[in-house]
């Protein structure tokens, strides 16, 4: 297992491109199972869960290859299987879509239950409900879904649940749909542009899909659909992460390949806490070199501010001056990077779905456990605002997601080393001596790292 070793303190500078989005690229390689022939993937960034659904794909007769030139081409060569086992969907909850593609082309599909997950409940009940309303036969076995149809039909279904639409469920009824007898309506679809660019995706195939990036959509059958060339629209997500970097660093730097209209809310929360934000020709220069401000924020579906930046947000606001309140109306639990940003010298209060935070001048270096993707992020944004060295631990959370962050940190100033997670590559100034107990002292006494012996004390 590798982990982060980060030197807090530089900030930020100069220039670094966006990859393609994940969120985007999965369903898309997913969906490719809909159709016959070749598939050629444009900015397919090269992660850990990319790899990953490769592996699936190609368990269900998918000839996948990484060309030289960044393209990602899928090939369907032998439509037997229709199990995506849970060895492969229990390491990324995303598999779950191809369920949509397998079950409209090849009438029945047998996926594993994605199981638990560190950021909250995320049941599938959506996915399913979208399904049976377009006539598949659905029963869980075994820990397995099985979806049986010989045709799908067209029909006329809602999608909200109780904390608003399900992007990857929206995905696989709009893909499964695209091959139905007749005319399939959803109404409140996810409105993501990851959403938006499937369907822009299917549609290159030969769907008829209206209504992308609204929650009304109107899906037309067609009989089949065939291979085709697509390009993945840029990361909204590492774009906004690669920003907060630059503004917890007090940076300045130019981001190229991002999609402003995608980023309104993050922009505009980013403008309140007093981050500027300014087109510089297709490119877009982000600075910090003014004070910052504590804002509240609502992490909500899209067009709102992403659950998926809410972690990097809130690290960002544990250095702004002032209370902030943080809320996930989307996985009102996902806060586990709130402990470990505390553990960096954070203030932070959790009530139900928020984290009241109150600003302190500087967060320190410290061990930090990553627990999910965005977490990871946040922890190595925390570390490179801290004063000293920080660990970041568990990294392979990060690897899912983001491709090569620390490159394009360490390009932009930043001092991140990646390194296999033994003791002996802990910072010595990270480790605690248990020190000698003064004559006569009773009982055990843990007197601290050398730091907290120069002087200091720990606020409460
Ligand atoms: N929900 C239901 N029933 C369902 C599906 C979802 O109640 O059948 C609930 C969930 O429990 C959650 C909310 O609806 O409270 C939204 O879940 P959604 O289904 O939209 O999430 P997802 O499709 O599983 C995608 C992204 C996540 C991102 C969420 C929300 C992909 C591959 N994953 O997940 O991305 O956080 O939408 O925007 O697109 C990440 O990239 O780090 C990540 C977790």
């Amino acid at each position: 297992m590798d982990m982060f070793r980060v030197q807090g303190g530089a900030r930020l500078q100069g220039r670094t491109e966006v990859g393609g989005a994940k969120n985007a690229a999965l369903p898309i390689m997913a969906a490719a199972l809909a159709a016959g022939g070749l598939t050629r993937l444009h900015r397919v960034p090269d992660l850990v869960d990319v790899r990953t659904l490769g592996t699936l794909l190609t368990s269900l007769g998918v000839d996948v290859r990484r060309e030289d030139n960044g393209v990602l081409s899928l090939e369907v060569l032998d439509e037997r299987s229709c199990v995506a086992e849970y060895d492969l969907v229990r390491r990324m909850r995303a598999s779950i879509c191809v369920l949509g593609p397998l079950l409209a082309r090849r009438g029945w599909a047998c996926v594993s239950l994605p199981g638990g997950c560190n950021i909250g409940d995320r049941p599938v009940d959506l996915h399913l409900k979208g399904l049976a309303a377009l006539g598949a036969e659905i029963r869980v076995e075994r820990g397995y879904i099985i979806a049986e149809a010989r045709r799908l039909r067209g029909a006329s279904i809602y999608l909200g649940g109780p904390f608003g639409s399900t992007v990857t469920g929206t995905c696989n009824v709009m893909a499964a749909a695209t091959l139905a007898e007749g005319t399939t309506t959803i109404e409140a679809a996810a409105c993501e542009p990851e959403v938006a660019d499937l369907g822009e995706f299917l549609n290159r195939m030969g769907a008829r899909i209206t209504g992308l990036g609204t929650p009304f959509l109107k899906i037309e059958g067609v009989d089949a659909l065939t291979g085709t060339e697509h390009t993945i629209i840029p990361d909204r997500i590492e774009a906004a992460t690669l920003m907060i970097a630059a503004a917890i660093t007090r940076g300045n730097i130019l981001l190229e390949n991002v999609r402003l209209n995608h980023l309104t809310a993050v922009l505009e929360k980013l403008r309140e806490i007093g981050v500027s934000i300014a087109l510089e020709g297709e490119a877009v220069r982000i600075s910090a070199e003014s004070s910052l401000c504590s804002s509240d924020c609502i992490a909500l579906p899209y067009p709102g501010v992403p659950t998926d930046v809410q972690a990097q947000l809130m690290a960002l606001l544990t250095i702004t001056p002032g209370i902030s309140i943080v809320t996930d109306k989307v996985f009102p639990d996902r806060f586990m990077h709130a402990a470990e940003l505390v553990r960096m010298g954070a203030r932070i209060r959790r009530e139900g779905p928020s984290a009241i935070i109150s600003g302190v001048p500087q967060l320190s270096g410290a061990s930090v456990m990553a627990s999910d993707l965005r977490a990871s992020a946040a922890l190595v944004l925390a570390a490179l605002s801290a004063s000293g060295e920080s660990v970041v631990r568990r990294i392979y959370h990060l690897d899912r997601g983001y491709d090569r962050l620390e490159q394009k940190l360490n390009h932009l100033g930043a001092g991140i080393v990646r390194l296999a997670d033994t003791p002996e590559n802990m910072p010595s100034s990270l480790s605690v001596e248990i020190a000698e107990l003064p004559a006569g002292t009773a009982g055990h006494e843990l007197r601290g790292p050398s730091w907290l012996r120069q002087g200091q004390r720990i606020s409460s």
